[in-house]
């Protein structure tokens, strides 16, 4: 059963925490993410918060990452990833305001992007997109929209290679805020384009 004040969450996130997202056994999803950027020239982080896919990066082809969140700062730099340099630009807006060109890889981990808007620009990312990783609570029903209706869009041109439940429940996370509900089983997907080489 869905509680009033999560429906309510769900539709604005304002006041949202998700402190527990960033705990050791949830960076499984960024590891796991990253891992499958490894081959991408230019990736794309929306909702990047406080855990950038860069931080789990390790000796990987990447030149450019992205990543866009009204919750990250806004900067660029080069940094060095094992023996090669990656350029990082962060922007601390909503997707929708900045000006982001196409990216070979779109990552969004705890997919939920409340507005409509948004929602529309991040599509259009997806399809161009040769990569699209896409991570969230299966019990979150913006969530399970957002992920179907990217499936669907993407249906003619991309193949879900992968499509996995992972299960956090024995973790047994705590929010600092315990009103907070935790989303401990989730779905990550990796979709592919037909027959293209990442270049
Ligand atoms: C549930 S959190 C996920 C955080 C992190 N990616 C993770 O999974 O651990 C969703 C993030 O998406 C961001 N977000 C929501 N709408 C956005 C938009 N229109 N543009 C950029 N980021 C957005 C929020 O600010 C928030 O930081």
């Amino acid at each position: 059963m869905i509680k009033l004040k999560n429906l309510l969450l769900e539709m604005t996130d304002d006041g949202v925490e998700w402190d527990y997202l960033l705990s050791e056994p949830y960076t499984a999803r960024n590891h796991l993410a990253a891992a499958w950027c490894k081959d991408s020239k230019k990736v794309l982080e929306v909702g990047s918060y406080k855990n950038p896919i860069y931080k789990f990066y390790t000796e990987q082809n990447t030149k450019l990452i992205t990543v866009v969140d009204s919750k990250t700062e806004t900067f660029e730099k080069n940094e060095k990833i094992g023996s090669k340099n990656v350029k990082i630009s962060s922007i601390g807006e909503k997707l929708e305001d900045a000006k982001i060109t196409d990216h070979d890889t779109v990552v969004a981990l705890g997919l939920h992007i409340p507005s409509r808007e948004s929602f529309e620009v991040f599509k259009s990312h997806c399809q161009n997109a040769n990569i699209v990783i896409l991570e969230g609570a299966i019990n979150w029903p913006a969530t399970v929209r957002q992920i179907s209706e990217i499936i669907e869009t993407l249906s003619q041109s991309h193949n879900v290679i992968v499509d996995i439940t992972l299960d956090f429940s024995n973790s047994n996370v705590k929010p600092l805020n315990p009103s907070i509900p935790v989303y401990d089983k989730r779905r990550f997907i990796v979709l592919k384009i037909y027959g293209k080489q990442n270049d």
